[in-house]
C-alpha cells in the first residue's frame, strides 16, 4: 500500500466510524421517514409456506389483539375467526410492522432495542411473531387445518373489572351529551366514599357505563364513549360534607383506552375515613347519538392495618407551559432536566405530548454517565403507560439528572395534526401542546435505596452484567458507605 493509499484508507475509515456513530445518535423521528419493520423469515428459521392461521396466527391474535378486536371491544373490527381475519391480512401485516411508531398495532410503542425492556403487561409482538405474520400474509394468508385452531376465547359482557372484583365500587352522578354539540369541560362534583376508617388503595379502575348498545357498530372508540378524560382527587370531607379539605391525593388520570392502575405493594394510596372523590375536571364530547352515562370507580384495598413503606412521590418532569412549536417542521425536540433531590425509584413512564408528538425518551445523567432509560413512540390517539417490572425499574441516586426529550412533527405527514400551518404554544387542548411525563415515581430513604440495590445486585450474574436502570448497583462499597453517611 502506498502512503497515499494508506491516507485514503485511513480517511475512509474515519468517515465510516463517524457516519456510523452519527447514525447511532441522531434519531430521525419524522413521521414521513418511519420505516415498517419487515423481516426475512429465513432469519428466524421459518419456512414461509408452513405458516398458517390455525397453527400460528390465531394464537397471536388471541394473546395480543382480541382484547380489543372482539364483539363489543374497543377495536373497529372483530379478529377472531378465520373468515373475519382473512380480508385484513395485508393491513394486519402493515399495521403490526409499524411496531413502535404512530399507527402501530397492537398499540404499545416501547422501543425494544434500547434501555429497559422488562415491562408489566407488555402485549407487543416479538420480531419472530412479526416475521410470522409477514410470511403468512405474503403467502396468501392460508388457513391450514381448522382442527388445530385454538378454541375461540370467550369474553363476557365486557363489563368485568381488569383489577378483579373490587372491594368498593363508587358511582358518579348521571350526565348526558346531545347527539351533536360543543365539547364540555368542567367539575362533576363529589362522590362520597362512605368509608368509616382509613384504607390504602392497591388498585383502581375507572370505566364509563352508558346506554350505547355494546353490539352496535360504532366504528371507533370515540363513538363508544362520551367521557374523553377526567382528572380527579380525593380527600377528607369538611363538617358539612361539601368540600374536600384534607389528605388530598391526586389519582392517575382517567382516559379512554387507558389501563387500570395497580399500585406497588410498598406504595398504596390513602383513602381516609369520611372522604370523597372530587371529579375536578372532565372533558366530554358528543359522539353522534344522544348518550346518558355515569362513571364507575372500582377500588381494591390493601388489608386493614397496612401502612405504605414509600409514601413520598418523586418529582414531576416535563414542561406544560413554555412550549414553542413551530409549524411544518419534523424532528422538533423538547428537553427538560430535573435534578433528583432524593434517591428515586421510577415505577412507571407515561409520556404525554399532544397531536404533534411522535416520540419521547427519558435518560439518567449520573456523573459522566448518560443512560437511556427508555424511548417510546407516541400516538396521540392512545395514552399509554409503561409500568416497569419491579426488579427492572430505574433506581436512581440523588443528584441524578433526569432528562426527558420529546420529539414532535408538525408536517402534514403527521395524521394526528389538525393544521400544519400554525405556530402553537402550551395548553390543555390537543391543538395546543403539552410535554410532560405523567408517570409515577417514589422517593426512597438511604436505607430503602440500599435495600433495593442489594436485591438488584443479587440478581446480577457477574461484574459484567449491567443493570441499565441502576447506575450505582456496581458502585464500589466505599462510595456506598460514604453516601450512607451523607458525606459524599
Ligand atoms: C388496546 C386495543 C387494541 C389492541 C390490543 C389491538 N387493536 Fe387494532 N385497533 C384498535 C383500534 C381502536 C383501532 C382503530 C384506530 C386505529 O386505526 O388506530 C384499531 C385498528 C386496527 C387496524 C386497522 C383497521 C383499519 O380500518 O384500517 C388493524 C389492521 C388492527 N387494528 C389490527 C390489530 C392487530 C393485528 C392487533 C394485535 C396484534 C391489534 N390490532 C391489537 C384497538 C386495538
Amino acid at each position: 500500500m502506498t502512503a497515499r493509499h494508506l491516507l485514503t484508507f485511513a480517511s475512509s475509515l474515519v468517515a465510516l466510524i463517524l457516519s456510523s456513530s452519527l447514525a447511532a445518535q441522531a434519531h430521525d423521528a419524522s413521521v414521513a421517514n418511519h420505516q415498517p419493520h419487515y423481516y426475512d423469515s429465513a432469519d428466524f428459521g421459518i419456512d414461509p409456506k408452513s405458516v398458517t392461521f390455525s397453527d400460528h396466527i390465531a394464537p397471536i391474535l388471541q394473546s395480543s389483539c382480541q382484547n380489543c378486536h372482539r364483539p363489543g371491544g374497543g377495536g373497529p373490527m372483530v379478529l377472531m375467526t378465520y373468515d373475519e381475519v382473512r380480508p385484513w391480512a395485508p393491513v394486519i401485516k402493515y399495521r403490526t410492522a409499524i411496531r413502535d411508531r404512530m399507527g402501530a398495532m397492537p398499540p404499545y410503542f416501547l422501543e425494544k432495542h434500547i434501555g429497559i425492556t422488562r415491562m408489566k403487561d407488555d402485549y407487543s409482538l416479538s420480531d419472530k411473531e412479526l416475521a410470522m405474520i409477514q410470511a403468512w400474509a405474503d403467502n396468501g394468508a392460508p388457513r391450514g387445518n381448522p382442527e388445530n385452531e385454538p378454541p375461540l376465547l370467550e369474553f363476557d359482557s365486557g363489563n368485568e373489572w381488569a383489577i378483579g372484583e373490587p372491594d368498593l365500587i363508587l358511582r358518579s352522578n348521571d350526565f348526558s351529551r346531545p347527539a351533536a354539540g360543543p365539547d364540555w369541560w368542567g367539575d362533576l362534583g363529589l362522590v362520597p366514599t362512605g368509608l368509616t376508617e382509613d384504607r390504602y388503595v392497591s388498585a383502581i379502575q375507572v370505566r364509563e357505563i352508558n346506554d350505547i348498545p355494546a353490539d352496535g357498530v360504532t366504528g371507533t372508540v370515540g363513538g363508544r364513549y362520551i367521557v374523553h378524560h377526567m382528572t380527579y382527587t380525593s380527600g377528607s370531607l369538611n363538617e358539612d360534607g361539601s368540600e374536600v379539605v384534607d389528605n388530598v391525593v391526586s389519582w392517575p388520570i382517567h382516559e379512554v383506552g387507558r389501563n387500570a392502575d395497580i399500585f406497588p405493594e410498598k406504595a398504596g394510596r390513602l383513602l381516609p375515613a369520611n372522604s370523597a372523590l372530587h371529579l375536578e375536571a372532565t372533558h366530554m364530547h358528543s359522539n353522534g347519538r344522544e348518550t346518558s352515562a355515569y362513571v364507575e370507580f372500582g377500588i381494591k384495598f390493601f388489608p386493614v392495618g397496612y401502612k405504605p413503606q414509600y409514601s413520598r412521590r418523586g418529582p414531576r418532569t416535563g414542561n406544560g407551559i413554555d412550549i414553542d412549536v413551530v409549524p411544518n417542521e419534523a424532528n422538533q425536540e423538547f428537553h427538560n432536566y430535573v435534578v433528583l433531590q432524593e434517591h428515586t425509584k421510577i415505577i412507571a413512564f407515561e409520556p404525554h405530548l399532544h397531536a404533534p408528538g411522535v416520540r419521547m425518551c427519558m435518560e439518567a445523567i449520573w456523573g459522566h454517565n448518560q443512560f437511556t432509560l427508555n424511548c417510546v413512540g407516541y400516538d396521540h390517539n392512545w395514552v399509554k403507560q409503561y409500568v416497569y417490572e419491579d426488579d427492572a425499574a430505574p433506581l436512581l441516586p440523588k443528584g441524578t439528572i433526569l432528562h426527558t426529550i420529546g420529539f414532535l412533527d408538525t408536517t402534514r405527514a403527521n395524521p394526528n395534526l389538525a393544521d400544519a400551518r400554525n405556530w402553537a404554544g402550551g395548553g390543555r387542548r390537543s391543538v395546543s401542546n403539552m410535554f410532560i411525563d405523567l408517570g409515577y415515581s417514589v422517593s426512597l430513604t438511604e436505607e430503602q435505596f440500599q435495600e433495593e440495590m442489594a436485591t438488584r445486585r443479587a440478581n446480577m450474574k457477574d461484574r459484567n452484567d449491567y443493570d441499565v436502570g441502576c447506575p450505582m448497583c456496581w458502585a464500589p462499597e466505599s462510595m456506598e458507605s460514604s453516601l450512607a453517611q451523607g458525606n459524599d
